[in-house]
């Protein structure tokens, strides 16, 4: 089984490479997306180093001068009619030196620290070659992942609590998660703004799989919101409608930071070292403070706006786990929790017992494989090595039996999305290698 994995993964990889980036999938995602690029560079990790390095080192090379990381950069040999919202929609103002691909304006989880730190630390394997080469893309992207979580942890601190805060629902990469629900119904859906254009999803994809049309709606006034200001955050509590503070984003968002302490201890640099590991404290404390819920026993997204955790039990309250410092009395409610009928392992997006809980449509029930990879690297880091392994051994099995889906079926394991998906693929080949993410330091 593993080999016959190993080699249809590495197809994957291999159809979906464009030159100098990756592509999610050929037909429903034709262009470079951020924490999809971090999610295929661990497994390229294995097979393919130099691709990994490339990818990122092209993702970064959209980065805007205030640190963001573009969601999209747009592949310019890809015609506008093939993305909807493409490049033109989204008009970004020009800045320093970027090269001529555009790029959306909004970010996603900043998972890119810890790929490139699973990518450095495997790269010796390959040999010296790729050993220098590691270390040389490593000292290239240091101050450009240091840049990228001042933008997340100044420009987006709406809150002013310490969080980053997510200003569309397609920054959280959980699209349409019932998590987002109550924060946009004050979102206006302009049906008739949507109706002046074309969902190309709907053209490539099954619609019962998809986000819905007054979805869509809402997503495309958020966009126009923000790019009325140029995508400027100074006052944007002030003239746009979302803003919300997610447990998951901002778990990536701490690890990201200890991730960088390794990275820049590694650089010798043991002050900057230092730093970082504070400031993952910071983001964790906040992270309790703002969004555990003692109720529910679980973490919930904080509609910046209303102050109001999300009632809807969502997989994104799960992913605090992946925090080192959480303390022993919330590592066990999460642990109950993902052990409970609302969720077992592989955990689906959503609570499996919400009467809106749907098997079909993207984050609003299906399993994906990147949020269970990273509640696997929580269950190993709290020393949950049988649960680990248990989830280890399912999601192989799960994509071994039904292919390399965007996602899966949370009752049949039928695969559900793109059919040919880049970070199913390159998670796959880290699962088969099957290494267990080492303890980090503790922060603090
Ligand atoms: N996930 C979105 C899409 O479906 C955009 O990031 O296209």
């Amino acid at each position: 089984m593993s080999a016959e994995l190993w080699n249809s993964a590495v197809r994957v990889l291999d159809t979906n490479w464009a030159g100098d980036h990756m592509v999610p999938s050929r037909r429903l995602y034709p262009h470079q997306w951020s924490w999809d690029a971090a999610f295929i560079a661990i497994g390229l990790a294995y097979v393919n180093p130099t691709r990994a390095w490339r990818d990122l080192r092209s993702l970064f090379e959209a980065q805007w001068p205030d640190g963001r990381v573009p969601h999209i950069v747009f592949d310019p040999a890809t015609a506008e009619a093939d993305y909807f919202p493409g490049p033109a929609f989204w008009d970004v103002p020009a800045y320093g030196n970027r090269p001529a691909r555009g790029s959306t304006g909004i970010v996603q989880p900043p998972m890119h620290a810890i790929a490139a730190w699973e990518v450095y630390r495997h790269a010796a394997a390959h040999g010296a070659a790729c050993a220098q080469e590691a270390r040389t893309e490593l000292e290239w992207l240091y101050p450009r992942l240091v840049a990228q979580q001042r933008y997340l942890t100044t420009g987006r601190n709406l809150g002013r609590a310490g969080l980053a805060s997510i200003v569309h629902p397609w920054e959280s990469g959980l699209d349409n998660s019932p998590a987002w629900d109550e924060a946009m119904a004050n979102v206006p859906a302009d049906l008739a703004l949507l109706s002046r254009y074309r969902r190309r999803d709907l053209d490539v994809s099954d619609a019962a799989h998809r986000p819905t049309d007054l979805d869509y709606s809402r997503y495309v006034g958020l966009v126009v919101s923000y790019r009325a200001e140029g995508y400027s955050d100074a006052g944007l509590l002030d003239r746009h409608a979302f803003a919300v503070e997610c447990p998951a984003f901002n778990s990536i968002l701490a690890s990201a930071e200890l991730a960088l302490a390794q990275i820049a201890g590694e650089l010798g640099l043991s002050a900057e070292a230092a730093g970082h590991r504070d400031r993952a404290g910071q983001i964790t404390a906040a992270i309790i403070r703002r969004l555990w819920n003692e109720r529910t026993g679980t973490f919930h997204a904080r509609d910046v706006h209303t102050g109001k955790l999300t009632p809807a039990n969502c997989v994104s309250g799960l992913l605090p786990l992946m925090l080192p410092d959480l303390p022993a009395d919330l590592v066990r409610a999460v642990m109950d929790e993902m052990r409970s009928e609302r969720f077992g392992l592989p955990v689906p997006s959503y609570d499996r017992t919400a009467p809106d809980f749907d098997t079909m449509r993207y984050w609003r029930g299906p399993v994906w494989i990147n949020v269970n990879w990273l509640i696997r690297r929580g269950l190993l880091m709290h020393g949950f090595r049988d649960e680990a392994e248990d989830l280890r051994t399912a999601m192989v099995r799960l994509v071994h039996r039904n292919g390399h889906f965007e996602y899966f079926h949370p009752t049949s394991g039928e695969g559900l999305g793109a059919p040919t998906f880049s970070w199913t693929a390159a998670l796959s080949l880290d699962l088969l290698a099957d290494r267990s993410v080492p303890a980090y330091a503790k922060a603090g």
